[in-house]
């Protein structure tokens, strides 16, 4: 399954009221189950969250250490712990702080602040699984994370990315899927909370691993990766909080969001030597077939054949990645919506050809 799953994160907190801000602010970003203490926390809560926020102040049956009363609790096994605390403040609750927090989170909450330092522990802890992968998608993994680390910058700052970059993360993922270790990299992704990059990637290696299966050579499959990975730049410069969602958006946050193409091509053409492949992908990969698409709304043999191919991976990356409340689907599901509802706005014959492709990697 290459479905990406939404992080979930737990809190749990007496007061009603800093729960409820608590909540509402990280609800954009992932799926929230909120509890007001302990007790209820563990006779309710129905999946293993990602990690917990907790405040100091909850309250608990039992005079006993927070932090370790929490790791011990057999369904939150290794899961981290973000203790909010009002700095400098000693405990004077029912129940004392000993065992350190994976994370602290400071009162008054700032949502900024908390979101950075959630966002630190969860990739922390992804990034830390990547040691034990075979080479080629560890080297994939980290050169990628580093090199997007660098993207907002460029983007931002109209400085020039070099094609050669690009080329660090392309070599190691052909290779990587060329031995068949592409799950390796969407597997190191899931739990990952930089959410462009990680939809960035999982592009680039849908797409070599759909260039590769279809025959393509090596020049095709650069293009194709390398693409995979500029194709959303743009976003970078989009508020996080709407950035990646194209459900329930206003129009002028809908417009803003479509404008990503634009601003991703302007930044490419004139801030970098990246070959005309790529531009023309990240250019086309929301053009639909029958017209329906953006920005150009190009019909037909006006799409470019590897825009196609992007514009079905980008599709089905998007519906098997969860976001904030919206649920990831199976791969089984989202092609089915492919070839179904969005049939007439994508090649059918390469649907059938990545389809393929999925269902003999059980991706
Ligand atoms: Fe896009
Ligand atoms: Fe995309």
């Amino acid at each position: 399954m290459s479905q990406h799953d939404a992080i979930t994160i737990a809190v749990i907190d007496c007061d009603g009221g800093q729960r409820q801000k608590i909540a509402l602010a990280l609800r954009p970003y992932y799926r929230v189950f909120d509890f007001p203490d302990l007790e209820t926390a563990f006779g309710t809560m129905r999946q293993r969250p990602s990690l917990v926020v907790v405040d100091e102040a909850v309250r608990s049956g039992q005079r006993r250490d927070l932090i370790r009363t929490l790791k011990e609790e057999p369904s939150l096994a290794g899961v981290p712990v973000a203790l909010c605390k009002t700095p400098g403040r000693t405990a004077e609750y029912g129940i004392t702080i000993e065992t350190a927090p994976d994370a602290t989170i400071e009162k008054p909450i700032r949502r900024k602040a908390m979101v950075a330092t959630i966002s630190a522990v969860l990739n922390g802890k992804v990034e830390a699984g990547w040691d034990a992968l075979p080479k080629a998608s560890r080297q994939t993994l980290r050169e990628s994370l580093k090199a997007f680390g660098t993207f907002a910058g460029l983007v931002a700052g109209g400085e020039f990315l070099k094609f050669g970059s690009l080329d660090a993360i392309c070599a190691p993922l052909i290779e990587a899927v060329g031995q068949s270790e592409h799950k390796h990299i969407l597997d190191g992704l899931k739990g990952h909370d930089n959410i462009t990059y990680v939809h960035s990637l999982r592009v680039a290696t849908l797409l070599s691993l759909f260039g590769h299966g279809i025959g393509l050579k090596e020049e095709s499959l650069v293009i194709l990766s390398a693409a995979g990975m500029v194709h959303d730049l743009g976003k970078l410069e989009i508020p996080a909080e709407y950035r990646n969602r194209d459900d329930d958006l206003d129009d002028e946050h809908l417009a803003a969001m479509r404008g990503h193409v634009d601003s991703t091509i302007a930044y490419l053409k004139k801030h970098s030597d990246v070959p005309k492949g790529v531009v023309i992908i990240a250019g086309q990969h929301h053009e639909r077939i029958d017209g329906s698409g953006y920005p150009k709304g190009l019909k037909g043999s006006e799409i470019n054949d590897l825009a196609r191919m992007g514009a079905i991976v980008d599709v089905f990356a998007g519906l098997t990645e969860g976001r904030g409340s919206r649920a990831a689907l199976s791969s089984e599901k989202a092609l089915a919506r492919m070839t179904e509802e969005m049939a007439a706005g994508l090649d059918t014959r390469l649907v059938g050809l990545f389809r393929q492709i999925v269902l003999d990697n059980a991706l």
